[in-house]
């Protein structure tokens, strides 16, 4: 099971665009997803659903069990689902107690099984709620906005990274930094491409274009692949979850696996 957090303290910079369309390419593929909206806007719900029983919240509060908030919103695809609400935990985590306030996401997912990717979504900001989802990660996924301040706001994910592995001993490797709201016609889109490729090399994905038809889709509740399946930005996103497929016995932590090695 890959325990994925899509993360970038800026915002508007693809970070739901692509929670949304991997989980339900990679789900459309076979692969069983659970989606876990960590981010008080809720817009990946909202793209998936308008009736929330249970969400997020009451999972923090530990009034409900995990299993009575997931809803299946499509074939192969569950989702946690986040309410405005959510944003009142940040202060209720603010004093729990040191370690255990930022371990509360890993518990509440722990009854999580028979997933082949956990994908958590997140909000724009450095909050307690982001120190969950870290720690509840194995892996970093990074959209990253064509804009020259992109890569000082990498910098300071980077330092939260260190900071993170300082304080809670934890290491979260980056596999992907994926290029959003390319624009071919603009030299600058390609400026910044090359330096990503300078700073991440390998990581770096093919880039999602911008494409108004990617902008369109959640209006309609609906996933790219759903919405317009020929578009380019359909087609920029079957490439990314092409290459996630492609890699994913690298970065599988085949939990029967690992117990058979350290045990
Ligand atoms: N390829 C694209 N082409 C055009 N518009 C896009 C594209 N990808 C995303 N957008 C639009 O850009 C906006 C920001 O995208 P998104 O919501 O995914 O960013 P985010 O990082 O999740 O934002 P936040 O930090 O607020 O959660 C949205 O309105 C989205 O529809
Ligand atoms: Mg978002």
């Amino acid at each position: 099971m890959r325990r994925v957090v899509i993360i970038n303290f800026k915002g508007g910079v693809g970070k739901t665009t692509t929670a949304v369309n991997v989980a339900h390419g990679l789900a459309l593929s076979g692969f069983r997803v659970l989606l876990v909206d960590n981010d008080p806007q809720a817009n990946s719900t909202f793209i998936f659903t308008k009736d929330v029983k249970h969400s997020l919240t009451s999972l923090f509060k530990n009034q409900f069990a995990l299993e009575e908030a997931i809803l299946t919103v499509r074939p192969n695809l569950d989702l946690v689902p986040a309410s405005k609400s959510l944003s009142t935990i940040n202060t209720w985590l603010v004093e729990q107690q040191v370690p255990r306030r930022a371990q509360v996401l890993e518990k509440i997912l722990s009854p999580a099984e028979g997933y082949d990717f956990i994908i958590v979504d997140t909000a724009p900001s450095f909050s307690l709620l982001n120190a969950n989802a870290i720690t509840f990660a194995s892996e970093a996924w990074v959209p990253v906005a064509m804009e020259y301040l992109a890569l000082a706001n990498i910098r300071e994910l980077m330092n939260t990274f260190s900071t993170a592995k300082s304080n809670l001993g934890k290491d979260l490797p980056i596999s992907y930094v994926i290029p959003f709201l390319y624009d071919r016609r603009n030299k600058k889109s390609k400026q910044i491409y090359n330096i990503l490729i300078d700073i991440f090399g390998d990581i770096v994905t093919n880039p999602i274009h911008i494409d108004v038809r990617v902008s369109e889709a959640p209006y309609f509740s609906k996933s790219i692949l759903e919405y317009n399946p020929q578009c380019r930005g359909a087609n920029d996103f079957r490439r990314l979850i092409r290459r996630i497929i492609d890699e994913n016995s690298l970065y599988r932590t085949d939990d029967l696996y690992s117990a058979f090695f350290s045990g």
